[in-house]
C-alpha cells in the first residue's frame, strides 16, 4: 500500500555510497528528504543529482538531510559519481542508497509497474523529525524535478508546524501567510495585535511570522 501523509516513514537498513546506515538513526532529530531516481548513468538523473549537491547548503540551513536511492549497486553509484562531478561541476555530497533487492523501493511504493516494471519512478518523501511523512511527490522518469520547489515546500512545512498559519499559492518565505480558519478572530487578535488584512472574513493575511523575532502564534 502506498504511504500517506502522516504515516510513519518505514525504517530500513541501507547500503549507501557513504556506508551502511539505519534510516531513522541517520535522520536523528533532523528533517529528511528521501528521493528515488530510475537508473544510474542516465541524463536526467545526472542533472538532478548535480542540482541537489549544489543545493545541499540550502537543505543544511533548514536542518534537512538528503538521501538519494536507485536500484543500482554501489559500484555503479561510485562510477557514476565521477561523471556527475565532471559534467555538473559539483561532487556528490550526500548518500546514495544502492537498493539492489528493491526492498526500500517497495516499502515506499517507488516502483509503479504500469510506468516502468523494474526501475523506480522519481519519488520524493519529506519526513519530519518525528519520522512522519509530511509531503510526497511522484514524477515520471522523463521529467526532472524542481528542487527549489521542494525547498519552498519545506519552508512552508516547517513554518506551519510551529505557527497556526497556512501558506498561499506560490508563497515564498517572507511573503504574507494566512491565519488558519480554526483560529478565531479573538485568538488571532492576541497573536497579531497589529491586526490583519482580510479581503474576506475567511481570508486573513498577516506577515510571515518566521521573519519576526518574537510574538506570533
Ligand atoms: C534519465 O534520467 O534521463 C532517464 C532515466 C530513465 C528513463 C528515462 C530517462
Amino acid at each position: 500500500m502506498s504511504l500517506r501523509l502522516g504515516d510513519t516513514a518505514p525504517d530500513f537498513t541501507a547500503t549507501t555510497t557513504t556506508g551502511e546506515l539505519q534510516f531513522h538513526d541517520w535522520l536523528g532529530n533532523d528533517w529528511g528528504v528521501l528521493f528515488s531516481h530510475p537508473k544510474d548513468f542516465t541524463p536526467v538523473c545526472t542533472t538532478e543529482l548535480g542540482t541537489v549537491a549544489r543545493l545541499k547548503p540550502e537543505f543544511d540551513r533548514r536542518g534537512v538531510k538528503v538521501i538519494g536511492l536507485s536500484v543500482d549497486g554501489v559500484s555503479d553509484h561510485e562510477g557514476w559519481s565521477k561523471d556527475i562531478e565532471a559534467t555538473q561541476g559539483v561532487a556528490l555530497n550526500f548518500p546514495l542508497i544502492a537498493d539492489k533487492d528493491r526492498s526500500i523501493a517497495e516499502a515506499y511504493d517507488m516502483i509503479h509497474p504500469n510506468a516502468e516494471a523494474t526501475a523506480t519512478v522519481r519519488s520524493v518523501f519529506v519526513v519530519d523529525p518525528a519520522k512522519k511523512v509530511r509531503l510526497t511527490l511522484t514524477y515520471p522518469a522523463s521529467t526532472g524535478r524542481d528542487f527549489s520547489e521542494i525547498l519552498r515546500a519545506i519552508d512552508s512545512l516547517q513554518l506551519t508546524s510551529t505557527k497556526q498559519v497556512a501558506t498561499p499559492a506560490n508563497w515564498r518565505k517572507g511573503d504574507d501567510v494566512i491565519i488558519l480558519a480554526s483560529v478565531s478572530d479573538e485568538q488571532a487578535r492576541e497573536a497579531y495585535p497589529e491586526g490583519w488584512r482580510a479581503p474576506r472574513p475567511y481570508l486573513r493575511y498577516v506577515p510571515d511570522p518566521s521573519t519576526k523575532s518574537e510574538g506570533a502564534a
